[in-house]
């Protein structure tokens, strides 16, 4: 399968998976678990959910992650602040990189923003170099989408 092709396949999971009703926790382990599956380039995925501009890790899949990430720090404070996503060819070039796993080698971000403030961010990671292009970016932000529309992000109150 191609890239476009496994995206294309999550998609249409995606608007299967998330229901209008269910916790917003529930909504994003799920989505956590069905990106790290079905793509397959991916060794780390999850969210990091914002409050006070600061990012606290939320569901992901993967190994264990730091706990807390402040806005501006790293590749995911900087799609927090910046409220646009970051794609990282290399991460060993990329000041400030937070590493999590030192096998990472790319990276990309994917701020969510909901009523004008950050939610949070959806991660990524790779072993591969590169892994991440443009057409993860317009999948991955067309998922994020795909969230907002069927799960009220907007009632979730983090602590
Ligand atoms: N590399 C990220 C930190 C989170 S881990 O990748 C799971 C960063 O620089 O923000």
């Amino acid at each position: 399968m191609t890239k476009k092709e496994k995206y294309e396949n999550l998609l249409k999971q995606a608007d299967a998976l998330l229901l209008p009703n269910e916790p917003v926790i529930t909504a994003l382990a799920n989505l956590s678990a069905l990106v790290f599956n079905e793509l397959d380039y991916v060794s780390w995925c999850g969210f990091y959910l914002a409050k006070d501009e600061r990012l606290y890790l939320g569901p992901f899949q993967g190994n264990v992650a730091c706990e807390f990430i402040d806005f501006g720090k790293g590749v995911c404070g900087t799609a927090a602040r910046k409220n646009e996503t970051v794609i990282v060819p290399n991460v060993h070039d990329f000041e400030g990189h937070i590493a999590c796993d030192d096998k990472t080698n790319s990276e990309i971000v994917v701020p969510i923003s909901c009523k004008g403030k950050i939610f949070g961010v959806f991660d990524l990671d790779s072993y591969d170099y590169a892994a991440f292009d443009e057409t993860d970016k317009n999948y991955l932000e067309k998922v994020i989408e795909i969230l907002k529309k069927n799960v009220r992000l907007v009632d979730y109150q983090l602590l």
